[in-house]
């Protein structure tokens, strides 16, 4: 969508895969969802680096509304939970150089049965959420028939740039209605939406995370081209810091997140993140990747019979991202092959490996090299040609 938002993907913090509708504030203060839990995620995302290193959306999911809509017809959030209601969350938020997302759902009701935002609404509740400051919108599908969805998104759409206040538009849209062409038209996606979920919710664990990356990378041809500035697929959220990885998973999934050119929305609990989990997830070159400014989603390349498959993405001045994941569950593997096997122009390159910080300078692309992969883990590597600089070339090359 050309309104001159995520023109690389979001990056931030959504509430639904770690706290879902815990809406028991009584028993479970900490984790309900209330403006307290999203007001400690803004302090955190500030005072702990992540703002920095563009970490900017807290994004509330299901369960923040009344089960009723006020007396002008607009949604309200519960007030139990929401006290200060969310102009005054936005408020919060924005006083800290963050970004305020909101969830609602195209259709009679939310996944959670809360108000949904039918066609007849579709123009208040825009309003509405303008009218907060809100920066983002997650607009999901339950409870609506392909007819109201082919009607209701492409109308978001236009009732939020009429507001006049940029807001980030994602849409479920896909996902309700199989999540490949020919049904979804991945050219009206781009056109009338900033993202998209394609597929399944994510669960805490290494089981979904696989299903989600195979049915994203097996659709690639349809998918891949769809992504670009301002237009991102959306294969949900970022599970790192829960309990369902471990420390090698959590790394292929920051991996495979940025060869996809994924959202970066974490999912977890910023209170209580260990070392090893945060250091993932602050990986300053797994994110340049992530945001790299052409926006060119990334493509599996090879999946060999040892169960090593090869990921690959082109990245801004002649750079590039290489990811070897290991499908195996015995020992670390080692890998043979060079860089021309894997399709890389002659020469002589630069590699830094993302998640060691150790480099190899001078790599020619015939060379034979061996990586050891670990059980369900990654090597990433972010790679750059190395030019020659001799004067004939040159000279060549302006004759
Ligand atoms: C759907 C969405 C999830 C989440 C829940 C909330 O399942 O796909 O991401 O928003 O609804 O109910």
């Amino acid at each position: 969508l050309d309104n001159g938002l995520l023109r690389t993907p979001p990056m931030g913090w959504m509430a639904w895969e770690r706290f879902r509708c815990d809406i028991d504030c009584h028993d479970d203060p900490q984790n309900c969802i209330s403006e307290d839990l999203f007001r400690d995620m803004a302090d955190r995302l500030v005072e702990d680096g992540w703002k920095e290193l563009g970490y900017e959306y807290v994004m509330i999911d299901d369960c923040w509304m009344s089960k009723l809509r006020d007396e002008q017809g607009r949604l309200q959030p519960e007030p139990s939970r929401f006290p200060g209601g969310i102009a005054k969350l936005a408020r919060y938020i924005h006083d800290r150089g963050l970004k305020l997302g909101i969830y609602a759902d195209m259709g009679t009701h939310t996944c959670m049965g809360l108000p949904g935002t039918t066609l007849d609404k579709i123009e208040i509740d825009a309003q509405t959420f303008a009218s907060w400051g809100v920066d983002y919108l997650k607009f999901d599908g339950c409870y609506s028939n392909p007819l109201e969805q082919m009607l209701g998104y492409p109308l978001m759409s236009l009732a939020l740039n009429a507001t006049g206040r940029p807001i980030a538009y994602s849409c479920s849209w896909p996902v309700y209605v199989g999540g490949l062409p020919p049904v979804v038209n991945y050219t009206l996606m781009g056109n009338i939406c900033n993202l998209w979920r394609n597929y399944f919710d994510i669960q805490d664990s290494w089981d979904s995370l696989q299903g989600i990356v195979d049915w994203f990378f097996n659709n690639q041809d349809d998918l891949q081209p769809a992504a670009g500035p301002g237009q991102w697929n959306d294969p949900d959220m970022l599970i790192i810091g829960n309990f369902g990885l471990s420390l090698e998973q959590s790394r292929s999934q920051m991996a495979l997140w940025a060869i996809m050119a994924s959202p970066l929305i974490m999912s977890n609990d910023l209170r209580n993140l260990d070392n090893g989990a945060r250091a993932i997830l602050q990986n300053k070159v797994a994110i340049a990747i992530n945001q790299d400014p052409l926006g060119i989603q990334g493509r599996r390349l090879l999946q060999e019979k040892s169960r090593i498959e090869v990921y690959w993405r082109p990245l801004a001045n002649s750079a590039s991202a290489l990811v070897f994941l290991s499908r195996r569950s015995d020992m670390p593997y080692l890998y043979h092959t060079s860089l021309a096997k894997l399709n890389y122009n002659p020469g002589n390159y630069g590699v830094y490996d993302v998640f060691t910080g150790s480099t190899v300078t001078g790599l020619n692309t015939t060379t034979l090299f061996t990586i050891s992969i670990n059980p369900s883990g990654v090597v990433m590597w972010y790679i750059l040609p190395e030019h020659s600089k001799k004067t004939h070339t040159h000279h060549h090359l302006h004759k």
